[in-house]
């Protein structure tokens, strides 16, 4: 009989991605940090990628005892810091066929009380540092060598974001540009896709949002529970992992159902 608990631990195949290099972005904490472990487990050389070295040096220390990683520092909103870090993966691994978009933030706030310049920064965040990352390592190491999986780490907001329009319409962006890639670059294998957790997913976030939003979206969960950082994880490497091999262009929620049913925060009075 399926032991369902360590299945759900360990669902893939040993060896899966040796000989593989995969590049994550915010790999130093949270479901990127989950994302780079099981990749590492999984026989691939791992690059993380963020602004704060305390992030990426700690992350490090954990990985280096699974497997073959690197760290460099780098800003996605800035091209020259994008290609540095790719200048040095490939230095350093020679190679890139996985990379995974998952750096990015938004702060809570209605509408009203987001400056133009708070909106752009979420956007240039979330939107184009996605955008910066992809291209620098689809042109200089997966179209050439034909062949490559991406995928975006975005938000589930597919019925709009109340209260975090700003990262809503950047994240709507994301997925209509994993759209456009996986047609234009199909002809190189390679694949883009998505995967959108709901906001109910328990990780770093916790300490930001508080224990009590989360427990509002553990209610509106159809599953009546928060999904964990590794969870997040196995959707990424599925779609990155040959399992994926005919799928490209496609969104993939990871929220216990969240999208379907309920609010997880209910909308303001008129004048509340
Ligand atoms: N947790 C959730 O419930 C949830 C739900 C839906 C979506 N998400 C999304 O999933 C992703 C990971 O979230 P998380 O919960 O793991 O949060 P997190 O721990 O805050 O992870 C975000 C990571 O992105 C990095 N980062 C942010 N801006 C960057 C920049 N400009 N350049 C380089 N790195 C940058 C951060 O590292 P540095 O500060 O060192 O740069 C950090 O490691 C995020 O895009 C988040 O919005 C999370």
């Amino acid at each position: 009989m399926l032991d369902f608990e360590a299945a759900r631990k360990n669902p893939f195949a040993p060896g899966l991605f040796a000989g593989q290099v995969a590049v994550v972005t915010g790999g130093g904490t949270g479901i990127g940090l989950a994302v780079a472990e099981e990749l590492l487990a999984l026989g691939a050389k791992v690059a993380i990628a963020s602004r704060d070295p305390a992030h990426y040096q700690a992350a490090l220390e954990r990985l280096e005892k699974i497997g073959e990683t690197w760290a460099g520092r780098c800003d996605i909103r800035e091209p020259d810091e994008v290609a540095k870090l790719v200048d040095g993966v490939l230095e350093r691994f020679g190679r890139i066929d996985v990379l995974v978009n998952n750096a990015g933030g938004q702060f809570l706030a209605p509408a009203v009380a987001i400056s133009p310049r708070g909106f752009e920064a979420v956007v240039r965040n979330n939107l184009l540092g996605t955008f910066n990352v992809t291209r620098e390592v689809a042109t200089r190491a997966m179209i050439p060598h034909k062949r490559g999986a991406i995928v975006n780490v975005t938000v589930n907001a597919s019925r709009g974001f109340p209260a975090m329009s700003h990262t809503g319409a950047a994240r709507a962006g994301v997925e209509n540009l994993t759209m456009s890639l996986a047609v234009e670059w199909a002809e190189h294998d390679v694949r883009v896709n998505c995967v959108a957790p709901g906001n109910n997913i328990r990780s770093s976030a916790v300490d930001r949002y508080g224990e009590a939003a989360f427990e509002m979206a553990r209610r509106a969960t159809p599953q009546k529970r928060l999904g964990s950082v590794e969870e997040v994880a196995h959707a990424v490497v599925f779609l990155a992992a040959p399992a994926a091999s005919f799928i490209t262009g496609a969104i993939l929620r990871v929220d216990g159902g969240q999208a379907l049913w309920g609010d997880v925060w209910p909308i303001p009075e008129r004048g509340g």
